[in-house]
């Protein structure tokens, strides 16, 4: 089954915020936004911009009607800079016009008065200044204090990781319009609650004044979870000002450069193991660069805990977590939310034992893959195991075999070195915040058989409409076609959690099954009558006819429908879901928060150009653990988009702020993306094979995040290839590990 989108996508008949058509009168917002990254904001010269060409109003932070607040977890994000400004690029005025040229054009007029003060930009900094942004977190289990006494062998180090620039291809943007009730906001947001929520603190109205609609997002990646709320504040505050319609889409500069990006972190490690290689202790210390407002962070910090031993099982852990404040835009959800980092610091703490120890890395990473029963640092127990993707494969790929065909092949090569790297990957599926594990789904048949659904999950590429609709087309027996899934909309669903935690299969997927089924149920008992069945256990939908024992009865859908309906049955429902048997209690930093982990093992392979530093992904090949697919089209298309992404944060794409705050990688021709040349030549999934139940909708387990994190092997496998042909090569961890770095390191400081 492909995704429902792909017509309307090739066709350009997809429709995304720009796409909108415009009602008469629409005016156009710009922000103008801080120069420097850190400063007293004195005063703000809005003169010249008033006096531009179609300008009708310049908004500043004492012009807005309700609170100037729209941070979600802590009050600390002013929508318009007032008194201080924290990072570059923050907004401090709104220019509204009669286009958007005219806005841009006298945005660019505005100047501010403000006495630069010293930027923070290193968390470690932020740290030692006491600068959190929330007290720091800890998890604990065993003692490893203790246990590194009895170690053979203890490893310390420190491992850095940059950030990654979301590059969704549809950018930041909103359309507000004024209502007879209050306001409507088209946003793209993976968040329409959180939207409304913004829209509210800032324009004081209450939440059933407004109303946001999104149709779809050209991409999310986390990047719209939170920070789709600023733009769509910045257009119901200027729609409240001026009685007009507002809209504003960023240009593709203005989001690189005003956006929080994902985490950037600093690490600590201290990794001690007995004789036989098994990982006995670890303490390891996060310094996660937050930006200059808390945004989602705490939230990402508990992530990067809760993924900090990866797939291994480790009795002794101690994991403390800093969310430092420091003066970037307030970094935010992307992709994987914290846990990468999480796990590229222990993959390593695990290779430099290797390096130290003289042996593969995979020797250490294979003897302690968790297994079922084992507990994971919070508490939880492992319900299934870390080892059956790494054998299976084994089985398939066989590691050791390609692990001597990159020897053998760089005996026989000067410049070209290959290496090979292995990653697997245990996630946790569910929002860690448990109350966010809940979502409602409003199902309606029509008269004439059709179906139309409406839920809070958000459709950005990863087919969660189209998982939506085979669930609502299989309780009903129809097929797809007679399924319509709606835009998501606060006015239908209320009180959504964000699509993100790769949840929202799950989670609106199953509140979908209850409403089905509920409608399913009373139209059985119109069935059983018309279908002379004795009763409704005998009954089934299926090719759009009721069954009964077995056989096709007479009786059609459409007809069932129509006569429910003149029996005065009612054919819509509104369901619930909340994922069953998940807890977690911050006070003992212990519970069960995932309904099930997600787990895989890549082995990926690359060649390095040792004259140019330049190299080259050859495979990446996975076993991937689907519980049992509902969409393999979906999921093997989330599985390559999640490993090209990951690949690209390990390797190209490098977020370079200068010491200033300032952003320097800001378009996309100093930032590195992943291009076609430089995705894996090939890419293997092989499905895990296993019968065991999960609470994933229909047992099919979310793919949206976990794949990315097998991009974390290419870092690896360049620097085997890297250390062989330098096997003196200093080689930090500090990612990502780019042509430039590469090449730094393939010689000797004093040969540069
Ligand atoms: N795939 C596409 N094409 N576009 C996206 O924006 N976002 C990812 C992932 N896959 C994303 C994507 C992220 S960050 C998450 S959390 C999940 O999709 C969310 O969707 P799901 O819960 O339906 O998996
Ligand atoms: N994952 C993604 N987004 C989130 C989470 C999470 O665990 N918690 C809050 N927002
Ligand atoms: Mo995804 S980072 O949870 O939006």
């Amino acid at each position: 089954m492909k995704n429902l989108d792909l017509k309307s996508h090739v066709r350009g008949e997809s429709i995304y915020v720009d796409d909108i058509p415009l009602v008469q009168g629409t005016l156009f917002a710009c922000v103008f936004d801080s120069p420097v990254a850190h400063g007293k904001l004195n005063g703000i010269n809005t003169a010249d911009a008033e006096a531009s060409e179609g300008v009708v109003r310049v908004i500043i932070a004492k012009d807005i009607v309700g609170e100037n607040q729209i941070g979600g977890i802590i009050p600390d994000e002013p929508l318009l800079a007032d008194g201080e400004v924290h990072f570059q690029g923050q907004p401090i005025a709104i220019v509204v016009a009669a286009s958007e040229e005219l806005a841009r054009k006298a945005a660019k007029k505005i100047t501010a008065d403000i006495d630069p003060l010293e930027p923070v930009t290193d968390p470690r900094v932020a740290a030692a200044n006491g600068d959190l942004i929330v007290p720091p977190k800890k998890f604990i289990l065993g003692n490893a204090d203790k246990a590194f006494l009895d170690c053979e062998h203890v490893f310390e180090g420190k491992a850095d990781i940059n950030g990654q620039e979301h590059l969704y291809i549809e950018t930041q943007g909103a359309y507000a319009l004024p209502t007879e009730t209050g306001i409507k906001i088209y946003s793209s947001t993976q968040g329409p609650t959180a939207v409304q929520r913004a829209v509210c603190k800032v324009t004081g109205m209450s939440m059933h004044q407004v109303e946001i609609e999104t149709q779809r997002l050209g991409g999310g990646f986390g990047g719209k979870e939170d920070q789709a709320n600023a733009w769509a504040a910045i257009c119901a505050v200027a729609c409240q000002i001026t009685k007009r319609p507002v809209k504003y889409a960023l240009h593709r500069m203005e989001d690189m450069r005003m956006t929080g990006k994902r985490h950037p972190y600093s690490a600590d490690y201290r990794i001690g193991l007995d004789r036989d290689l098994k990982i006995v202790a670890y303490d390891v210390t996060f310094y996660q660069n937050a930006g200059a407002a808390c945004d989602l962070s705490p939230a990402v910090l508990e992530r990067t805990l809760f993924h900090c031993t990866n797939s291994y099982y480790v009795p002794n852990v101690t994991a403390t977590a800093y969310s430092c404040r420091t003066n970037l835009p307030p970094n935010t959800a992307f992709r994987g939310f914290g846990g990468p980092q999480g796990m590229f610091v222990i993959e390593s703490a695990i290779t430099h034992a290797a390096d130290k120890l003289g042996v593969d890395r995979s020797e250490i990473q294979r003897r302690n893959l968790i297994s079922e029963g084992d507990e994971f640092p919070y508490g939880q127990l492992a319900e299934s195991d870390a080892i059956t993707t790494w054998e299976q494969g084994d089985a398939k790929y066989e590691f050791l075999r390609l692990q001597q065909e990159a020897h053998e092949f760089n005996a026989g090569s000067k410049y070209l070195k290959k290496g090979v790297g292995i990653m697997p990957v245990c996630f946790g599926i569910s929002f860690t915040k448990t109350p966010m594990n809940q979502a409602r789904s409003l199902v309606h048949v029509y008269t004439d058989g059709s179906v139309a659904v409406s839920t809070g999950a958000v459709e950005m590429g990863q087919g969660v409409n189209t998982k939506i609709a085979q669930v609502a087309a299989d309780v009903f027996g129809l097929s797809i076609e007679q399924v319509k899934v709606h835009t998501t909309n606060t006015l239908r669903i209320a009180n959504t959690s964000p699509t993100a935690a790769s949840a929202a299969a799950d989670l609106n997927g199953r509140a979908t099954e209850i409403a089905c089924e509920t409608i399913r149920d009373r139209l059985f008992e119109v069935a059983k009558i018309l279908a002379e069945a004795e009763s409704i256990e005998q009954l089934s939908f299926k090719g759009g006819y009721v069954w009964r024992n077995g056989d096709r009865t007479g009786l059609d859908w459409q007809t069932l429908v129509m006569d429910a309906h003149l029996r005065r049955v009612n054919l819509s429902e509104h369901a619930h879901y909340a994922t069953p048997g998940i807890n977690f209690d911050w006070s003992t930093a212990k519970g069960s928060p995932f309904a099930y982990h997600v787990y895989g093992t890549a082995v990926v392979g690359v060649t390095v150009d040792c004259l140019r530093g330049r190299y080259e992904v050859d495979y990446v090949k996975c076993c991937h653990d689907f519980g049992s697919s509902m969409n393999t089209a979906v999921d093997y298309g989330q599985i390559e988009g999640g490993i090209v992404q990951g690949l690209g944060w390990m390797t190209v794409e490098e977020i370079v702020y200068d010491a200033n705050g300032k952003l320097r990688s800001n378009a996309l021709s100093t930032y590195k993306v992943p291009d076609i040349y430089s995705v894996p030549k090939e890419i293997v999934i092989l499905p895990l094979e296993t019968d065991r139940k999960n609470l994933a909708i229909f047992n099919s387990k979310a793919t949206g995040e976990p794949p990315l994190m097998y991009g974390i092997g290419a870092y690896f496998a360049i620097r085997e290839a890297v250390k062989a042909f330098n096997p003196n090569a200093e080689l930090p961890f500090d990612a990502p590990f780019t042509p430039e770095k590469v090449l730094m390191s393939l010689y000797p400081a004093s040969t540069c």
